[in-house]
């Protein structure tokens, strides 16, 4: 079997007995702080985009659907991520303003997972981010049809060159098309790895966005 080869067997007794055992990481209250402080230390241990988050949405059908988006803000109204409002997770958006999204750390054996409500950013926050974005990237964010069918390359190629020699070396607006989510959440929940399985999670839940969280520890 392939999968002999590829996936790794049921560690042993012994790399338990190793595994790092993190001791105690619930170590502050808020869960915007907590998830922060999480955050800061997978940027540094993780190779590359600590801020990636898989993004759950479901379309009209209910049927779900997944990918990975950056977060590029997060506070306590929320999470907030970019990207073409008329690909399928915008489509799926606008029809269920709900998602949630998952963190897995590899480098720290840590998981945070978010459920709630989803909101526009409003255009002023929009257009801020998309100006620190370097001008191939605002060129691109015009070109692209993102999710819709691409014919070949060179389509693509051509729809950038045509943007590039539109804006020149004028001011790049950002696109009707293109903007932001605040994903507003009613339930956090940490996760880290501990030997044997018996991970520790603390889940954080709230029914609205202005009422106050309450707390769980739940069975790995
Ligand atoms: C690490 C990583 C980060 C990504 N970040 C974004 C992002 O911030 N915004 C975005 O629109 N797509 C991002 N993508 C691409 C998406 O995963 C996806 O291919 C694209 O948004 C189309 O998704 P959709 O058809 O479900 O709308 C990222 C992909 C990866 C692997």
């Amino acid at each position: 079997m392939v999968t002999e080869k590829l996936i790794p067997p049921s560690p042993s007794e012994e790399t338990y007995a190793v595994d790092e055992d993190q001791g105690e990481v619930f170590t502050i209250n808020d869960p915007t702080a907590l998830f922060a402080e999480w955050l800061s230390l997978a940027k540094k241990k993780e190779p590359n985009d600590a801020n990636a988050m898989a993004l759950a949405t479901v379309d009209g059908d209910g049927m779900p659907d997944l990918r990975m988006v950056l977060l590029k803000d997060v506070d306590a109204a929320g999470l907030t991520f970019y990207t073409n409002t008329e690909s399928a997770k915008g489509k799926q958006l606008n029809v269920n303003a709900k998602a949630a999204v998952c963190f897995h750390w590899k480098s720290i054996r840590r998981q945070v997972r978010f459920r709630g409500t989803v909101t526009p950013v409003s255009a002023e926050e929009a257009d801020a981010y998309f100006n620190t974005r370097a001008r191939g990237a605002r060129i691109g964010a015009h070109a692209s049809d993102q999710s819709r069918p691409l014919e070949s390359r060179f389509a693509l190629e051509k729809q950038v060159a045509a943007k590039a020699a539109k804006f020149g070396l004028g001011e790049i607006p950002r696109p009707d098309h293109w903007s932001g989510y605040r994903i507003v959440p009613l339930q956090i929940e940490f996760w880290v790895n501990r030997p044997f399985r018996l991970h520790d999670r603390l889940v954080y839940r709230r029914d609205t966005a202005t009422s106050e969280w309450t707390t769980e520890k739940l069975y790995p």
